[in-house]
């Protein structure tokens, strides 16, 4: 049985609506995404090459990276744009005491 370890990331002040902001921990790089009051997390690099999605445009819960327009959606991490064609990794996501966490 494995157990499942919450990591956290950074508190919610420090992420402005609609943006995100990159976090490294664990040897893990994320973005961490804010829609209004929700927070998401995904691996911060795109699937299809270089670019790093916090600095890509977030329209609603769509992240359009900005080295080919390629885009997922930040809730499922499914592609919804090509060139991309591997989801993103999507972490479960808690809220507690003002922080932003994950399950890994
Ligand atoms: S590196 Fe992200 S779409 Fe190509």
């Amino acid at each position: 049985m494995s157990t499942l370890e919450t990591l956290d990331l950074i508190g919610i002040d420090a992420v402005d609506p609609g943006s995100a902001v990159q976090v490294v921990a664990k040897g893990l790089t994320l973005a961490v995404f804010r829609v209004g009051d929700a927070f998401y997390v995904t691996d911060d690099h795109c699937t299809h090459g270089p670019g790093l999605l916090h600095e890509g445009c977030l329209t609603g819960f769509e992240i359009e990276c900005d080295f080919h327009q390629g885009s997922f959606d930040i809730r499922t991490g499914e592609v919804i744009e090509p060139p991309c064609t591997v989801p993103l990794k999507v972490y479960t996501t808690i809220v507690r005491d003002g922080r932003v966490m994950i399950e890994i």
